[in-house]
């Protein structure tokens, strides 16, 4: 199981800093399938709440979140091709990432979005979600544009956090 959580990519991996392609659907369906199962078992070995798939080293426009976790998802757990609207007022939160190790800062964000997506099996649908679910798909997106949530800390934060960051881009641990 450790072999899996190897395969998350950490801050410093040029791959994580890309803007994922779109994915065409029906097309790109066995590659999609592929990639879901591998994403899916290794969200569940990190405790996550959410994955995207620049995380496992694929720059494409998809990510996921942990099943049965956010009864506002209605069971939707792969979002593929997914457009925010992100509105309300900002809100601040602790957040984290499998790709961050070890650092979790308060970040503030919009606290609602409408997600619009395709599942695995192509088929659109659209959710208007607050609170840990409209954080979780911000983050995630920001994912796919080659954004990680420390890029959205102040300054000053990310002058605290410069050491610690730079320590992971060089392979090692701050936790
Ligand atoms: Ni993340």
């Amino acid at each position: 199981m450790q072999n899996l959580l190897n395969k998350v990519r950490i801050i410093g991996d040029p791959v994580l800093r890309q803007k994922g392609r779109p994915l065409a659907l029906p097309g790109d369906t066995p590659f999609i399938i592929g990639l879901v199962r591998t994403m899916e078992r290794t969200l569940e070995v990190a405790e996550g709440l959410g994955l995207a798939a620049p995380q496992v080293g694929e720059s494409v426009r998809l990510f996921i979140a942990a099943p049965n976790h956010l009864d506002e998802l209605n069971g939707h757990v792969v979002f593929i091709n997914p457009e925010l609207k992100p509105y309300g007022e900002t809100v601040k939160r602790e957040e984290g990432c499998l790709s961050v190790p070890g650092i979790y800062e308060t970040l503030s964000r919009p606290s609602r979005v409408t997600v619009k997506a395709r599942d695995v099996r192509g088929n659109s649908f659209t959710l208007d979600v607050g609170g840990l679910a409209a954080r979780l798909m911000l983050h995630e997106v920001d994912h796919l544009d080659g954004v990680l949530f420390v890029d959205r800390l102040s300054p000053i934060k990310r002058k605290l956090l410069r050491g610690r960051l730079r320590k992971l881009r060089q392979g090692g641990r701050v936790y």
